[in-house]
Parts: C-alpha cells; structure tokens; sequence
C-alpha cells in the first residue's frame, strides 16, 4: 500500500517526465497575494504567470503545495475533526501549464495518472465537466469514460476561482465512487452531498480573470491549474473513505495516543483527530514564520493552536502535551518539507510556551463557562458577554467557545460579543486619548482600529505584494495620491522593517497598476507600519494592490550591522566584564553604534581583543537563530535584554556563534539577545568588521563606532591606498613604513642636533663667517650679536660659551628664527655684582619692539618682534655698559 509520501512523489515524478518543472512549495504566507491569508491552493504562487505579470524560465509545472484554509473564503476550521475530510493543513498536489498545453494534453495526463499509474479502476470513476464546454465533454470521451459518466454541471461548482479576484475558469473534476455501502449521489443529483461520490481531482482552464468591479476578462493566453488533495487521494489509494485512516495521520493520531494515554480509535478518536490536524497547521505555519499574536495571522494561528489544547484538556492532559507531537510530525513530513526540521525546536518552544500559558486559564475559563451554562434555559446561547469575558480574560477565542458549545449543542450571541468588543476598544480609545500622547498619531490608532494591524513579513522576505489600506496626506486620510506628493502608506502587510530597536526603518520601492512610490523610511505606531514615500510617477489609489520592494542592497548592510552589534556587544563583555550593558545603539545601512556602560577609554589592547573577537565569529559563520519565548524563559537562558525596551508576554531571541572559551563552557552560544530586528542568517555575511573608533557618549557611557561587510572593506582599502600613498613618498614597501619612518626620526634628530652645533660653531666665530669681534667697552670685554636662524632655545647655550671663551665679561645676543626674535644677556660671576645681566637686556629689548624680560644677574632672556632693530639693541647695551 502506497505511502502518502510514495504518493506524492509519484504524483510529481510522473509529471516530471512530461516535461514539467518540480518546484518548491511556496510558503503559507503569500507573498504575491495580500487579499489572501493564508495560500489556499496550489495556484497561488503562479497567480501571475497566469495573468503574464510574471515570466518563468518554465512553462511546466508541477508542485505539492502546503495549504491552511482557516479563515477567508475557503475556512474549514469548523468542521475539522467531525468530518472525514476537512482539514486546516493540507497538501495539494497540482500540474500547472502557463499557456502551454492546454485541455487536449490536460485530461489526458490526469486520467493516465489515476488510471495507471495509481491504478483506480476507471468503472469507479466519472468526471464532471461545466454545462457549455463541449471540448472537455468530447476530451473525455476520447480517453474512454463513457457519455453517461462525464455529467454537466452548470453551478460556480465547475467554475473555479482563487478569491475575489484573480485569474479563473471553467474546470472538469474527477469523482470517486465509494460504492453503495455509502449515501449519496453523483455530482448535479439531488444526493451529490452525500459521502458515496468523493471529488479527487480538479483540472481548471484558466482562461478568465476577475476584477474587482465584477467585470470579468479574457486572458490572452489558456493555462492550466489542477489541485488533488493528497490526503485524500492517500485515503483512497490505501482503501479508506477517510482521510484520518491514512498512514500519516495515524501515526500523529497514535503519537497523541501516546502522550495523553487515551486509546487512539476509541470513542476519543475525535479529539485525536483535531490534535493532528492542528498540530500539522500550527506547526507549518510557524515554520513559514508566522507566530502567534492578537491579530491578523498570528491571531488565526493562537486560535487554532488553542482549539488543539482544549482538545487536549478533553482527553485529560494535564502537562502541555503538543510540543510532544513534533518529532512525529517532523518524523513523517520533514523529509518533503525540510523547513520543518529547521524550525522544530522553534515550534517546540513555541507551542511549549503556549500552552503552559494557556493551560494556566483554561480551566477556570472552562468553569465558567459551564456556571453560565447551568443559569440558562435550555439550548438558549450563551450571552455575548459571557463569550466575551471568556475571551478578553481567559484568551478564548471565539471559535473555541462556539467548539466547546458545538458538543453541548448550543451557540453563542455573535451580536452581544460583538458589541462588547466595540464597547472595550471604545474604553481602551479614551485611555489612551487622555494619555497625553501626541495629538497627530491618533490618526494611526484610528487606522489600527478599522483596517487592523499590519503583518510584518520582513524576516523571511525583502519582496511581497500589499493592499493599500490608507494613504495619508499633510495629516489626513486621502483616496489618492499623484506625482510629487508625499505620503505616508499603510498596507495590510509588508517586508518593510520599520524603525525600532536602533535599526533605521527600510527603503525601497511600491509598484502598483499606474503609479509608483519611492518609499524614505519606514515608522510604526500602534501597530501600523507607515511607509514615508514619495509618488514618483502616475497616480497612487487606496485600495490597490501594490508589489512591495525592500532596496535590498541597504537591508543586507543594515542586518550585517545589526548582527555584528550583538556579537560586539558580547565580545564588550568579555573583554571588559559584566558591567558592560548596552545604553544605546543604532544600526544604519552605513555605520553601526554601540552605546555601553563603561567609564574609561579602552585601551588600543581591548580594541584589538573586541575587534579580533568579533571578527573570530564572523568567520566561525554559525546560523543566526531566532525563537520566541518568554521573557523569562529568555532571561533564564542568559539573554541580553536591551536597554529602555518594554518586553510583552513573548519575545523574540536572537542568537548565534558558539562559545569557544570564555565565561560559559565552551560550545555554549556566544550571544543571545532579545531582539526584534532583522539579522544576518549566518554570521559569515557579516563579512569583516573594523572598528573606528572609541569615544566618550556621556558620563559613564562609551561609543564604539564600526564598520562591517563591504564598508568596512571600502575603509581598509582607504586605508591600505594611504599607507601606499606614504610608502611611495618614504620609498618603501608598506610594510616597511614603520622602520623607515623611525630610521627618518632618528636621522632627523641626529642632524637637527648637527645643525645647532653648526650654528654655535659659527655663531662662536669657528664658521664661515669669521665669527665675530669682542670689544672693549668701558675696560670690559663685550660680544654682541645679531643671529639669524638661531632659536631662543640655543642662545643660553651660546651665551655660556662666549663667557668661556672671553672668560670674564658681558655678552648680549638678539636671534632671529621663523619670525621670532630672542634676546639673551650673560655676565660672566666675576662682573654679575657689578653689573647685571638683567640690565642689560632691558637696554637692549626696546629696540627690537620688546618689553623686558628677566632672568639673574648673570643670564638674563627675553623676546622682541622686530630683528631689524638688533644693530640699533646692541648699541643700547654697549651704551648702557659705557655709562657704567
Ligand atoms: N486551484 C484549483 C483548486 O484549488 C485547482 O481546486
């Protein structure tokens, strides 16, 4: 008997070998649909190759899709677990042709690949076809299903379409007869609801697209999309009617058998069954980077995941129990889907966390509940107060009382819950009115309250399709926008990071039918992402489905920083201690900055040790892990909480690069964060990292500012291209500029100590010069002399040798040097109580523009401004000696 995973690769590898490409599924999360949840079918992610928006490098395809259908036009939450075919999760397995091949190959294939190569027997098998296609009718005849098995259809029934838009068309569906031990009649017959008749396949010609006004359009080019349900196709192939009784689910079904120790087919089965087909929902969602949350995705994801543990709760768990399931879940589908094993532990810890939480008011929630229940008249609803008191308080989601009341067989008022919401979101409004906020981003909360939050795809892609939601001009909600205007952009979802955490919002680009935007930052207030453009061209209308582009280049330089702050930041730890805890940073596309407690500057030692550890795991090139948890799960694993940031119930924790020596144990993770910004996804992309500089911030708080990737590159090479600069100029190699710039200092020194001997020898008269007469001046000896290109620092020097060499008398020097003018008297101790020197210089300075000057009686000094009056200073002093 066929596994559901030998079915599955059958299923693609028989279209392989007519030519098709096997691609990948695309993620739950639609990327290229913002009117669409969750991807709902196969088709989803070649929505424009039908349209020819977008072109493949293959006109073949084939794809096992995973799909949710809990919320939108296809939501089969209701029903799951009490059916023998609904389900949340589900893979469906799909040719596509984009205007290649179209009905005459399509059928043909299909009905080769039941008949054959699953080998159904084609007498259990008829096919419907819509009430006008008379091609498809005479196609099937051709491959044998006689007149009266192909039936007519003429309801939406055989027209299929995604949504409410999007491409469509007519289709032909394959059913299954189970044989008449089942109710029910052939499609189009008054019986067709029952169970006997079971549609396996759907071929669509896709050759319409619908718009939003209802109009409907021809497409130039005639597609192909199919969708088969491999669960059951499965449930079919191994002999089953229902989908839960495949080798798949039972072996889920069992692993929940086994955590809760209730017997798996018993009368509990159906709480088994709405365990494995959550946990597979949750489980796929979380892998495609949804997390759970109070709305939008995140909310749907809370609401199944909730409706698994009350489950749970049924067959008497008393621990959290669906964290359990995984391994059997990664165990069965991890090798088709590899996403899944990546983000086991994620989705472990994750559903771990959730339900313990929820575990803490499900029980009190489910009391009361029932008090409420035993106060009302039989089969009356429970009020809409009650609903939602269960709800606000004990975080049940409205579907998940209605379930718990489905088996009482009751309901709920919807109007009174309703209304009760609307009156608490009033409440919150005015609490948060006469808080004080700024005025101007009421706007923002109002746009939360009607069009709801923004879902923020940007940690999984840099490129996806948005609605927009409101577009707001000079502070006010506008419908359009045209060339030149500023705007600011709010969309249901985007990659667009917005500012927070000391990242810098993203920039990029909004494409849309007739118009473009160029968006200058990203902000976010009350949940709303505000994208601030600017209308590059055409017209910009609310409403419209928008390609949203993050400039990628800017974000991989902005993630590179922000991965290397947290790594610098640990290794700041390290080499400083424990005290260093971040005061502030910023994570720009062209610099980081890290702000950390640490009162002195670091030495050129520690900035190395930080640098060089930094750069170690760089190229240790670990994966960049990210979980969500509780702030104190991710404090009791060591995480580095940022400063000034309010913590929710969850968080998200970054980690990475593992520990060699240090602090923890060797192989523990170096750095662990919480953090809600987008990182590199191993720490090799940070590329190198080179730090500028340390300064002070403020008292007590240090700077780093650094460099990583390509900026940093950009400034070693800078650098390099300087050093070669000045080894040119120096003659050298780079790596010998040291030497030679230490041999050039010492040579300089060595002849600047020769050129002031130089300059005493001459001034001492031993130059060129014939140096210089001593005179008799009132009997005693006298040298005066102007000099040129001598400094005031030599003239004591010179003074002291003209006294040896007169051995008794009065010396006056005046000097000139780059503009300075030095004056310098000496008495030799034989005269200094005669005569002082200071007396001298005082004769001597005014005529060089000085004023005094001092010193002792036998070496006086002092400064003038003008050298061209030395003549006129060495006569004062010889007529101040001659007066004596
Ligand atoms: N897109 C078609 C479906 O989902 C094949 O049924």
């Amino acid at each position: 008997m066929p596994s559901l995973n030998d079915i599955r690769s059958t299923f693609l590898n028989y279209f392989a070998k007519q030519g098709h490409e096997v691609v990948d599924s695309s993620p739950l999360v639609p990327r290229n649909d913002p009117t669409l949840m969750f991807t709902n079918s196969g088709m989803v992610q070649f929505k424009n190759c039908f349209t020819g928006l977008e072109k493949r490098d293959y006109v073949r395809a084939t794809t096992a899709q995973k799909c949710v259908r809990a919320g939108g036009k296809h939501n089969d939450l209701d029903n799951v677990g009490y059916t023998a075919r609904h389900h949340t999760f589900f893979e469906m397995l799909g040719n596509f042709s984009f205007g290649d091949y179209f009905k005459e190959e399509a059928i043909p294939f299909a009905w080769e690949l039941i008949t054959r190569e699953f080998g159904i027997p084609q007498d259990k098998l008829y096919t419907t076809v819509y009430h006008n296609d008379d091609k498809a009718f005479e196609i099937w005849k051709k491959v044998g299903v006689p007149e009266s098995r192909i039936i007519r259809i003429a309801t939406s029934d055989n027209f299929w379409q995604m949504g409410p838009t999007g491409p469509c068309g007519p289709c032909t569906e394959i059913f299954f007869d189970h044989g008449d031990h089942i109710w029910g009649g052939p499609p189009g017959s008054a019986e067709e609801d029952g169970d006997r008749f079971i549609e396996i396949w759907n071929v669509v010609f896709m050759q319409n697209e619908q718009f939003e006004d209802g109009s409907m359009k021809a497409l130039d080019m005639q597609s192909i999309d199919t969708g088969m349900g491999l669960e059951r196709i499965g449930a079919l192939l191994q002999g089953s009617h229902d989908n839960y009784d495949t080798d798949l689910f039972r072996s889920l079904i069992e692993a929940s058998a086994d955590v809760t120790n209730v017997d798996p087919y018993g009368e509990q089965n159906v709480h088994h069954r709405v365990i494995a087909d959550h946990l597979r929902s949750t489980s796929f969602l979380m892998a495609d980077g949804v997390t759970p949350s109070n709305d939008g995705r995140g909310y749907v994801l809370r609401r199944i995941m909730r409706r698994a543990m009350r489950h749970a709760h049924l067959l008497g768990a008393k621990d959290p129990v669906m964290h359990r399931l995984v391994p059997a879940l990664v165990q069965q589908m991890g090798a088709a889907y590899p996403e899944l094993g990546r983000a086991q532990s994620m989705i472990e810890e994750t559903l771990k966390l959730e339900e313990t939480r929820f575990k803490q008011t499900l029980d009190r929630g489910l009391k009361l509940l029932d008090d409420e229940l035993s106060d009302l008249e039989e089969g009356a609803p429970l009020p809409g107060a009650a609903a939602f008191k269960l709800y606000d308080t004990f975080g049940f989601p409205l579907d998940l009382t209605q379930d718990a009341l489905r088996e009482k067989g009751r309901d709920v008022d919807i109007e009174g819950f309703d209304s009760a919401m609307a009156e608490q979101k009033a409440k919150a409004r005015a609490a948060w009115a006469g808080s004080g906020e700024a005025v101007d981003s009421t706007i923002w909360f109002d746009i939360a309250d009607s069009k709801g939050t923004t879902d923020f795809l940007g940690y999984e892609t840099e490129r996806a399709e948005g609605q927009i939601l409101a577009l707001v001009k000079d502070g006010a909600i506008v419908n359009e926008a045209g060339e030149g205007d500023s705007v600011q952009v709010v969309l249901n979802q985007t990659p667009f990071y917005a500012e927070s955490g000391g990242q810098v919002g993203d920039q990029g680009q909004i494409r849309l039918d007739g118009g473009s935007l160029r968006v200058t930052d990203t902000k976010k207030v009350a949940g709303v992402f505000i994208h601030i453009a600017e209308v590059t061209n055409g017209l910009v209308t609310t409403g419209a489905a928008a390609q949203l582009e993050v400039d990628h280049a800017r974000r991989s330089a902005i993630r590179a920083n922000h991965s290397a702050t947290h790594l610098l930041h640990e290794a700041l730890r390290e080499t400083l201690g424990d005290h260093v805890a971040q005061r502030g940073s910023l994570n720009a596309d062209d610099r980081l900055r890290f702000d950390f407690s640490h009162t002195k500057a670091l030495s050129q030692e520690e900035l190395l040790k930080v640098a060089g550890d930094v750069n170690a795991f760089v190229r240790q090139n670990t994966v960049v892990e990210t979980r969500i948890m509780t702030p104190d799960d991710a404090r009791a694993l060591g995480a580095q909480a940022l400063f000034g940031e309010k913590y929710g119930d969850e968080v998200r924790v970054v980690s990475m690069g593992t520990a060699q020596t240090g602090k923890g144990l060797a192989g523990d993770t170096y750095s662990i964060e919480l953090c809600g910004g987008t990182h590199v996804k191993q720490t090799g992309d940070i590329g190198t990292f080179v730090i500028l500089g340390d300064s002070a911030s403020s008292a007590g708080v240090r700077r780093i500012e650094a460099l990583t990737g390509a900026a940093a590159f950009a400034h070693l090479e800078r650098e390099a291209a300087r050093m070669a600069e000045v080894a040119t100029s120096l003659k050298a190699q780079p790596a010998e500029v040291m030497d030679r710039l230490k041999a050039l200092m010492d040579e300089r020194k060595a002849l600047q100590n020769e050129i002031s001997n130089l300059k005493q020898q001459i001034a001492m008269g031993g130059g060129a010069d014939g140096g210089v007469e001593a005179k008799n001046i009132g009997g005693k000896t006298f040298v005066g002399q102007a000099l040129q290109g001598v400094s005031g620092k030599d003239l004591r020097g010179l003074v002291d040798a003209h006294k040896q060499k007169i051995g008794s008398g009065v010396i006056l020097l005046i000097a000139e040097d780059d503009g300075k003018v030095a004056v310098a008297a000496g008495v030799t101790d034989d005269l200094k109580a005669e005569i002082s020197a200071v007396d001298v210089l005082k004769a001597a300075v005014p005529a060089v523009g000085g004023k005094g000057g001092g010193g002792r009686p036998d070496m006086a000094q002092g400064g003038g401004k003008d050298f061209s009056g030395a003549q006129e200073g060495i006569a004062a002093a010889e007529a101040f000696l001659a007066g004596q």
